[in-house]
């Protein structure tokens, strides 16, 4: 069952996108060579409370960490450790807010100092397929008018989408129907989307192949081949126009609140 949120939800999602975005961009600045990624993830959790929030993750299906830090061939879901981040890695960092019992998801991946031109434009090319999917984010469309948007751009430039993860709609829980996969899945009945659907999208790009395994921790995914990935996201609310992007820094909250 998809929620379609009243606008008491949408306003409480907006301060929760905002708090998730600002985090998310102090997080990605915060990052730089010889630093740990359980600092980073400290770093984060602090930023957090700060704002008033609280991680959606930490906790969720025993998840370990404030944020989510995946490092190169990790894909997502990568957990803080004592591992040092060095110039030329790039680190996808996944920040997921709970604000007034609702909660915004937004991801962006970033390079150590710099990298490889050829990861670079991977990156460029995730984000921009972030953006031509959630451009499909219309009334009277369907759901997979954004996964094919994103499958479009991502293998017109020959790189891979992961299929086993999928973006979803979000709100009170981290997981809401309907899933988004980043690709035209075949299945015959998409939803149509409809004002008030708010909605995580979030393709995850490979440089080779598609393929991703698990780790023995039972959380990081990485791609099978070792090489690179990338992951973008926002949430975003479907509107009688074009969408509202709600993980913006814009919505975060004039003044921090005791949580
Ligand atoms: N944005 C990710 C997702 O939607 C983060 C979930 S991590 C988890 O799947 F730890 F909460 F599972
Ligand atoms: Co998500």
């Amino acid at each position: 069952m998809i929620h379609l949120k009243k606008d008491h939800e949408i306003a409480a999602m907006r301060l929760a996108g905002g708090v998730s975005s600002t985090v998310l961009r102090e997080a990605a600045a915060f990052v730089q060579p010889g630093i740990s990624t359980l600092e980073i993830d400290q770093y984060a959790g602090e930023r957090i409370s700060h704002y008033g929030g609280k991680s959606a993750f930490l906790g969720y299906r025993n998840y370990p960490c404030q944020i989510c830090i995946s490092v190169n061939e990790e894909v997502v879901h990568g957990l803080a450790s004592g591992r040092c981040v060095q110039f030329g890695d790039i680190i996808s960092l996944d920040v997921g807010v709970r604000y007034d019992g609702y909660i915004g998801d937004n991801a962006t991946t970033v390079a150590v100092g710099g990298c490889d031109p050829a990861v670079q434009r991977m990156m460029e090319v995730t984000e921009k397929s972030l953006y031509e999917g959630l451009g499909q984010a219309l009334p009277g469309n369907k759901v997979v008018d954004i996964s094919r948007a994103i499958q479009s751009c991502v293998e017109a430039s020959g790189y891979s989408i992961v299929r086993e993860f999928v973006g979803h709609g979000v709100g009170k829980k981290v997981h809401e129907d309907p899933q988004i996969a980043n690709f035209d899945d075949g299945s015959r009945r998409s939803p149509v989307l409809k004002p008030g659907m708010t909605l995580a999208i979030e393709p995850m790009v490979n440089l080779g192949q598609r393929h991703v395994e698990v780790l023995e921790d039972d959380w990081t995914v990485v791609t099978r081949d070792g090489l690179p990935s990338a992951h973008y996201e926002h949430t975003i609310l479907v509107t009688d126009g074009e969408p509202e992007i709600l993980t913006c820094p814009e919505n975060l909250p004039s003044e921090p609140r005791e949580s």
